[in-house]
C-alpha cells in the first residue's frame, strides 16, 4: 500500500502531450449502454459529470464506433454523421465544468460487432469468427478498408468539434485494428497481411488520417498480450508501438491486454476477483522501460488509489486507470484528497452489474453502487430529502447487504435506525460466500457498508432476532425486513449424503486448517451461478474429485462470459468434470445416476462422498408474513432475498431504494429514480 508521499505524487498535475491534467488518475473507456440511437444521452453526460466532480484527472470515453458496420446496438456510441456533435458537446461540457479532461476513444469492433440489430455483416481482416457459434465476418476488401480509414478521420473531426481534449485510437482488445495486427486473426496474402509492416498498414493509415483530420493529441490503446498461441505477445507489441511512434507523434500508449476471442484471453480484459490485484502491471512496466519518454497508461485491477499509487512510485506508469472502481465510486479521488479513503465504496471485481449487464444489452449498473446510471435523479432526490429530512423510527431486520444498504440510506434520509442481526457478525450470506478462496473480495461489500452503518450512527444489535411482539413494542414507523434466504437441500433417499451450499463452504472449502479432501463430490448446479461454480472449484482445489451437474445446456450459464471463460479454464485445469443437461438421482449410498433428455445421456457416478445441492434458495420471510397478517402496525418493507432469492446486486438496490424513500413512496423524486434505472 502506498505511503502518503506516493499518494500525493499520484494527485499532482501532469502533462499528457500538450494537455494538463490535474492528477495522474484516469477513467479508462467503458461502454455503458447509456446511448440512444448511437448518440450520447443526458444520462451519459450526468454519469461522466459525476466522475469529473469526483476529482479524476482524465476521462476516456467508451468506444465510439466510427462506422455503422461496428454499430452493434443503438445503445452503444457511434459517430456516423455530423448530427452527433451536439450530443457529444453536452458530454464534454459536463466534464469540463468539473475540471477534468476528456478524450474520445475511436474504435471499430471488427469481427465481434454484433450485426443482429443492424443486419450488417461484421468486418474483419479475415473470415475468422471470434468464438464458436459467432457469425463469420466479411474479409474486408480495399474499398472497405478505405471506408474505415475515412470513418476514423471523420470521427476525429467531429470529436474535435465536440470539444474533446484528445483522442484515443483503439488498437487493442481484439478490435478491428488488432485483427489486422495479429497473425492469429490476419490470414491475408495482400498488402495488409503477412509481414509485420503489412499487418501494420491499416493502423498506419488510420493514424495518418486521424492526424491529418485534427491536431488533437492522439493516444494509442494496445493489447500487450493476446494470450493466444501464435498471437501477439509483448515483444511483438513493443515492436509495433516502436514502429508507429517513428511515424506518428503519439501522446501516450495505453497498455491493456487480451484479444476478443472466445477463450481465457477475453476474460483477462476485465480480470475478475479470481485474478488478484494488478495481474498485468508488468505489461505497463515493460512499455515504460522500452519507451521512457512516452507517457504510459496502466490499467486493470489497480483496485484503489493507494494501491495504484505504487505503480507511479515504482516508475512503472505515468497514469493509472481505474474503470470499475470508478463505476463503484465516482468520488475516488476527492475522497483520497480529503483523507476520506475509508468512505470509498470498493469495487468487488465481480463483473456482475457492469460488464455482466452490458453483455445482455442492459445499461450498466453496479453491485455496490445502486445509483449508477441515475446520477441526475439521485442527486435531485437527495437534495429534496436533505431539505426535508424524515423523522421516522425505523427497524431494519437483517444485517446482510440489503439490510445494511437500507440502514445507510434511511439514516442519510434523516431517520432514526435500529438494525437487528441474528448472527454474531454483519454480512449475511455474503460472509459465507466470501470464505471461498478466490471470492474473498465479496467481503469488501460488507466491510464498506458496515463502516457506513457505524459512521452514520445506526444502532446495531448483533445476536438479536426480533419477533413480532418486540417489533410492535418498539414503536417503529417502518420495518425493513431483510432476513435473506436459506440454501436449498433436497433429499436423495437412499443416496449419498447431501450438503447444502453453506455446509459445503464451511465444512469443505473454507476451513484454512482443513486437510486435503479425498473422495468424489457431485455439485448440483440448477442455476448456473457463482454459488455452485465457486464451491466446485474450491473442493477441487482441496483435492476432491468434482462432478458439476446442471439441468441447463451450459455450465455456469448465468456467469458473464467475461468471467466464465477464465472460470472454465480453471475448472478444466482442476479436472472438474461437467455434465450439462443432466439430472441427479440416488442409486445407493455412494452412487448417483445421471439422466438427461438427449440420447445416451445416462451415466453413473460411483464412490460419491457427498452431493452438494446448489439449487434455488428459499426466502426467509416469516417475520414479513407475520407482520403482514396484522391490520395495524408499522409499514413493512420486504427487500433482498427475503423478497425473492436473487443476488447482492438486487439486494443492495432494493435496500437502498427502500431506505431512501421510507414514507415517501408518493414523491416525485422516488418515481424519478425508479424509472431512471
Ligand atoms: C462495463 C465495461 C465496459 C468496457 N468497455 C470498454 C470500452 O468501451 N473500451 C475499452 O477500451 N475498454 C473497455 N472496457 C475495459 C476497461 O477499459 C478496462 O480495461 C478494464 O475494465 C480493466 O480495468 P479496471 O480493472 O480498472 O476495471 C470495459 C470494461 C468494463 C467493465
Ligand atoms: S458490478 Fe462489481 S465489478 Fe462491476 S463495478 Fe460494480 S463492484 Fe465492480
Amino acid at each position: 500500500m502506498a505511503n502518503d508521499g506516493q499518494l500525493r505524487s499520484l494527485l499532482t498535475p501532469v502533462l499528457l502531450g500538450p494537455v494538463q491534467l490535474r492528477n495522474r488518475v484516469f477513467v479508462p473507456g467503458h461502454t455503458t449502454n447509456f446511448g440512444h440511437r448511437n448518440e450520447p444521452t443526458a444520462r451519459l453526460a450526468a454519469y461522466h459529470a459525476e466522475r469529473a466532480r469526483g476529482g479524476v484527472g482524465l476521462i476516456i470515453t467508451e468506444a465510439i464506433r466510427v462506422h455503422p458496420t461496428s454499430a452493434g446496438r443503438s445503445i452503444s456510441l457511434g459517430s456516423f454523421s455530423d448530427q452527433v456533435i451536439p450530443a457529444y458537446r453536452a458530454v464534454t461540457d459536463a466534464v469540463h465544468e468539473h475540471g477534468a479532461r476528456i478524450f474520445a476513444q475511436l474504435m471499430h469492433a471488427g469481427r465481434q460487432a454484433n450485426g443482429d440489430a443492424t443486419r450488417t455483416a461484421a468486418w474483419s481482416s479475415s473470415p475468422v469468427p471470434w468464438a464458436a457459434g459467432a457469425h463469420v465476418p466479411h474479409a474486408m476488401g480495399r474499398q472497405d478498408i478505405a471506408v474505415v480509414v475515412q470513418a476514423f478521420a471523420a470521427a476525429a473531426r467531429r470529436m474535435h468539434r465536440a470539444g474533446f481534449d484528445g483522442l484515443e485510437v483503439h488498437a487493442g482488445h481484439g478490435h478491428l485494428l488488432q485483427q489486422f495486427l495479429s497473425p492469429h486473426t490476419n490470414q491475408r496474402t495482400d498488402g495488409y497481411g503477412g509481414s509485420l509492416d503489412n499487418r501494420l498498414r491499416l493502423t498506419r493509415e488510420v493514424l495518418g488520417a486521424v492526424r491529418s483530420a485534427t491536431d488533437l493529441p492522439i493516444g494509442l490503446r494496445v493489447s500487450a498480450d493476446e494470450f493466444l498461441p501464435g498471437g501477439l505477445d509483448p515483444d511483438a507489441v513493443v515492436e509495433i508501438v516502436a514502429r508507429l511512434r517513428a511515424d506518428f507523434p503519439l501522446s501516450y500508449v495505453h497498455v491493456s491486454h487480451s484479444a476478443y476471442h472466445g477463450s481465457y484471453s477475453l476474460a483477462t480484459q476485465m480480470a475478475d476477483m479470481s485474478f488478484g490485484h494488478a495481474p498485468f502491471r508488468h505489461h505497463a512496466a515493460r512499455f515504460k522501460r522500452e519507451f521512457p519518454d512516452l507517457p504510459v497508461l496502466a490499467v486493470c485491477r489497480l483496485d484503489s488509489l493507494p494501491e495504484a499509487a505504487e505503480l507511479i512510485a515504482a516508475g512503472e506508469a505515468d497514469l493509472v486507470g481505474l474503470a470499475r472502481p470508478h463505476i463503484a465510486d465516482p468520488h475516488l479521488v476527492v475522497k483520497a484528497v480529503e483523507g476520506r479513503q475509508h468512505e470509498v465504496r470498493s469495487c468487488l471485481a465481480c463483473n456482475q452489474g457492469c460488464i455482466g449487464r452490458l453483455e445482455t444489452s442492459l445499461p450498466i449498473s453496479c453491485v455496490v453502487n445502486p445509483e449508477v446510471g441515475a446520477e441526475r435523479e439521485w442527486r435531485t432526490a437527495w437534495d429534496e430529502l436533505d431539505r426535508s429530512p424524515g423523522r421516522r423510527r425505523v427497524l431494519v431486520v437483517g444485517g446482510g447487504p440489503a439490510g445494511l444498504a437500507a440502514a445507510v440510506a434511511a439514516r442519510r434520509a434523516g431517520h432514526h435506525v435500529d438494525l437487528a442481526e441474528a448472527g454474531a457478525a454483519l454480512g449475511g450470506q455474503l460472509a459465507i460466500a466470501a470464505q471461498v478462496p478466490g471470492r474473498e473480495r465479496l467481503d469488501l461489500l460488507t466491510r464498506d457498508l458496515a463502516t457506513q452503518v457505524h459512521a452514520a450512527g445506526v444502532e446495531v444489535r448483533l445476536g438479536w432476532r426480533p419477533g413480532v411482539g418486540e417489533v410492535l413494542d418498539g414503536g417503529y414507523h417502518d420495518v425493513v425486513v431483510a432476513t435473506g434466504s436459506r440454501p436449498a437441500r433436497r433429499s436423495l433417499p437412499g443416496g449419498p449424503p447431501v450438503l447444502d451450499l453453506w455446509q459445503a463452504v464451511t465444512r469443505l472449502v473454507a476451513p484454512p486448517e482443513a486437510a486435503q479432501l479425498a473422495g468424489t463430490f457431485v455439485v448440483i448446479d440448477d442455476e448456473g451461478t457463482w454459488a455452485a461454480a465457486s464451491v466446485a472449484e474450491g473442493i477441487a482445489r482441496r483435492g476432491g474429485k468434482v462432478h458439476l451437474v446442471s439441468p441447463t445446456a451450459g455450465i455456469a450459464a448465468r456467469i458473464t462470459t467475461y468471467s466464465r471463460l477464465a472460470l472454465l479454464k480453471r475448472l478444466a485445469d482442476l479436472r472438474v468434470v461437467a455434465h450439462p443437461l443432466r439430472t441427479v438421482h440416488p442409486a445407493d449410498a455412494t452412487t448417483v445416476l445421471l439422466t438427461g433428455p438427449l440420447a445416451d445421456a445416462d451415466a453413473t457416478i460411483a464412490d460419491v462422498t457427498a452431493v452438494i445441492d446448489a439449487g434455488a434458495a428459499v426466502a426467509v420471510d416469516d417475520l414479513f408474513r407475520d407482520l403482514d397478517a396484522r391490520i395495524e402496525g408499522p409499514t413493512v418493507h420486504l427487500v433482498g432475498d427475503a423478497n425473492a432469492p436473487r443476488t447482492a446486486l438486487e439486494a443492495v438496490y432494493e435496500g437502498h431504494l427502500a431506505g431512501a424513500f421510507l414514507g415517501r413512496h408518493d414523491t416525485a423524486a422516488a418515481e424519478l429514480v425508479s424509472h431512471a434505472h
